[in-house]
């Protein structure tokens, strides 16, 4: 991450603002119990063992650290970065009044994450947020040991034909929670760009692991890809 390639850093300070001012209401809608078992697939897919270190890029409040933790055990460690003060307050009491002392907290970007080596790396609803999300994702690749595994978990517009009377709802439901824009009407719609930028992310990560693995939920509007480091 040191040449500073990913430039994401334009979109920082909007997801800062956006997702501080709407952590509370966030979180409630995060820990949904539709949406854990989304979140339980998906570490299922990190394959995770006992006193493993595994990282969350763009934590946000926290809705996965408990799946996280259980995974890896009292002897292992989880690491939450984002970047957002508000959101990861939140996660903070979350882990206080657990007691989780093996859940690390970090504010930080995720586009240089100040992280070294782990067993595995896990990102849910974030890499639609990445200016070059591919590029964001071949760095992770490079933070994780060889042999241990990368999961993203993303929201896209689904192609199943049984899922086409959603998909004004569906492209609602991103405009109200991407940040905010000034235009009238968009330039680049955000389900467009959360789209592109899902499927410029899974690139890497189809390409430089091995043992690629799909998934998906709700209608195939939520997309899980895996896959472990060679
Ligand atoms: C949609 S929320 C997802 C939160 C969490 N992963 C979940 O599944 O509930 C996106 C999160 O990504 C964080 N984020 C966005 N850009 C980031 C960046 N460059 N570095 C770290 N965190 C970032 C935001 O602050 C926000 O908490």
């Amino acid at each position: 991450m040191s040449d500073g390639r990913a430039g994401n850093g334009g979109g920082t300070s909007e997801a800062q603002t956006f997702y501080g001012r709407w952590a509370r209401f966030y979180d409630a809608i995060a820990t949904l119990p539709g949406i854990g078992s989304w979140r339980e697939r998906a570490v299922d897919g990190l394959e995770l063992s006992p006193g493993d270190t595994v990282v969350e890029m763009g934590c946000g409040t926290g809705a996965n650290l408990s799946y996280l933790r259980e995974a890896v055990g009292a002897g292992g460690s989880v690491v939450g970065v984002d970047v957002t003060r508000g959101m990861l307050d939140r996660a903070r009491r979350h882990v206080a009044a657990e007691g989780w002392e093996n859940v690390h907290l970090v504010r930080g970007d995720a586009t240089a994450p100040p992280i070294e080596r782990v067993d595995a790396l896990f990102a849910s609803f974030v890499v639609g947020m990445f200016e070059t999300p591919e590029i964001v994702v071949e760095d992770w690749l490079a933070l994780v040991r060889s042999g241990g595994r990368v999961a993203l978990l993303d929201a896209t517009r689904s192609t199943r034909p049984n899922a086409k009377p959603l998909d004004a709802a569906f492209r609602l439901f991103v405009a109200a929670s991407a940040p905010p824009t000034t235009q009238l009407r968009y330039a680049d719609p955000p389900w467009e760009s959360l789209d592109r930028r899902v499927a410029a992310a899974r690139r890497p990560l189809e390409s430089r692991t091995v043992e690629y693995g799909t998934a998906e939920f709700a209608l195939g509007f939520v997309r899980l890809a895996s896959g472990h480091v060679p």
